[in-house]
């Protein structure tokens, strides 16, 4: 039963939900990961659980979530990530662990920063105009692919300018496939098949990864002969230089693109996607965002100077990141000599935590399925604990683009919804798991004009 005797002051472990023999909470897990994550939350704060023969550890309280995601790197290991994460993202900061991970952060790291932000800001809201134009009050659409279709067109502007020009969609695409592929070797039997075993999912990921190569290479070699700098993020990994003043090379500026793109286009799109759905749903918060977006912005295209008289924009993309976390689960492996609380965790030990049923914790998020952007209210944060929430991480490998998806979702958001009403069709549309936090089916919604 339980791991650890109770010793006041001090965590103790509790045994999780009943386990089958040799299976252990398998069955349960793969049913239904976020209910069953639920659940565990509901057993205590240090739950013990068993995928299989594997015991593993799933966390909820605040305090030990900071401890895992600042730990990571000294006191557990990241996770590995598979071989089709390798074939697609190289060796970029996110495959990479120990010296090589810090080399490759540290350079990627002044592409992202606040300064560089700013300028992929105008890339963003002009993508967003472009739909604005482009949508018909009236017209239905298919939230998730807007949504997609956008992130994307502004994923590969403001990595490779206008130099893709033309051809946005030939690498966009390759990029989507790409990662559809990897999604898609962590689903059924394919998890269970070595990576040699050829299946159609795994030919295509080939031939998008063949395509990638040679588009982002072509890309880079015409930059490198022309010399120019760019307020694109090609040009800041170009100009990049480690401790010895050495530069990225060709291999190394590739990964680290691919890994900029996957990493930030389909975590935003997802989000936005979830954002118009949770609006659609609750119009006194729609109205309000409506009501923000007027005042402040009478008409006119957002730039990033409005990003500070835009906080209900805000609250509205945090809440929606509590209800709807891209990514939903972290793990971490213990080291030898880690803890939680003060509580010993034997060395091999899988420490698992979820955005998805942290974010649900009652004790910091009252009526925790409320979507009410207005927790975010300045006066009503303090009684949020650190790492109560945290769809970006944390720590030292907390994500590199949290900054970036901010502006992107809120200004995006801004762009559209002074402009349109996007009314989602009745049915409840639920969460799927996977790389990802998807919507299970599409989100069909029509387009109603703003009230001058
Ligand atoms: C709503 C959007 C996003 C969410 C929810 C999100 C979430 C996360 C999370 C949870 C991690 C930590 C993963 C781990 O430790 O295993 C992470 C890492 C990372 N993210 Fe994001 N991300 C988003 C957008 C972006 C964007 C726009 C970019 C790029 C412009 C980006 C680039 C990265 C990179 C490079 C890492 C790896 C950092 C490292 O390992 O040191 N992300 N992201």
């Amino acid at each position: 039963m339980t791991a650890e005797a109770a010793v006041p002051g001090r965590d103790t472990v509790v045994a999780g939900p009943r386990r089958l023999p040799g299976l252990g909470n398998l069955p349960a897990f793969a049913r239904d990961p976020l209910g069953f994550f639920v659940r565990l939350r509901g057993c205590g704060d240090v739950v013990e659980w068993r995928l299989g023969p594997q015991r593993a550890l799933f966390i909820s309280r605040p305090e030990h979530i900071g401890e895992l995601l600042t730990g990571i790197e000294t006191v557990f290991r990241h996770p590995e990530l598979g071989w089709a994460f390798k074939l697609v993202l190289g060796d970029g900061v996110v495959t990479s662990e120990g010296p090589a991970w810090r080399r490759k952060r540290a350079l990627v790291q002044p592409a992202v920063r606040p300064r560089q932000v700013r300028s992929y800001a105008r890339t963003m809201v002009e993508c967003a105009a472009e739909l604005a134009h482009a949508w018909q009050p009236g017209q239905s659409i298919d939230v998730r692919r807007e949504m997609l279709a956008l992130t994307q067109r502004i994923a590969v502007r403001t990595l490779f300018g206008s130099d893709t020009a033309g051809r946005e969609d030939v690498i966009g695409s390759a990029m989507d496939v790409a990662q559809r592929a990897i999604g898609d070797e962590f689903r059924g039997l394919t998890l269970f098949l070595p990576p040699w075993v050829p299946t159609p999912g795994r030919r295509r990921l080939r031939r998008a990864v063949a395509v990638i190569d040679a588009e982002v290479g072509r890309v880079t070699g015409e930059r490198r002969r022309d010399g120019e700098d760019r307020d694109d993020l090609l040009s800041r990994l170009l100009a990049a230089r480690d401790e010895e003043g050495g530069p990225l090379s060709d291999k190394e500026v590739r990964d680290e693109a691919v890994t900029l793109y996957i990493g930030g286009h389909e975590t935003t799109g997802t989000t936005l996607t979830w954002a118009w759905y949770l609006l659609s749903r609750n119009p006194v918060a729609r109205a309000r965002l409506a009501e923000e977006l007027k005042q402040v912005l009478a008409g006119r295209t957002p730039d990033f100077d409005d990003l500070r008289q835009l906080p209900y924009t805000e609250q509205v993309v945090k809440e929606t990141l509590r209800l709807f976390p891209p990514v939903w689960l972290m793990t971490g492996i213990a080291k030898e000599g880690s803890e939680l609380g003060g509580l010993p965790v034997p060395e091999g030990t899988v420490v698992w935590s979820s955005q998805w049923s942290a974010h649900r914790d009652p004790r910091w998020f009252p009526d925790p399925e409320a979507f009410r952007p207005e927790r975010w209210d300045a006066d009503a944060v303090p009684g949020i604990p650190d790492h109560a929430w945290f769809p970006f991480g944390g720590g030292a490998r907390a994500c590199l683009g949290a900054r970036f998806a901010m502006v992107e979702a809120v200004l995006v958001l801004a762009t559209l919804a002074q402009r349109f009403h996007v009314d989602a069709g009745p049915g409840e549309v639920a969460p799927r798991t996977g790389l990802t936090l998807q919507p299970d089916s599409a989100v069909r919604a029509v387009l109603r004009p703003v009230e001058g």
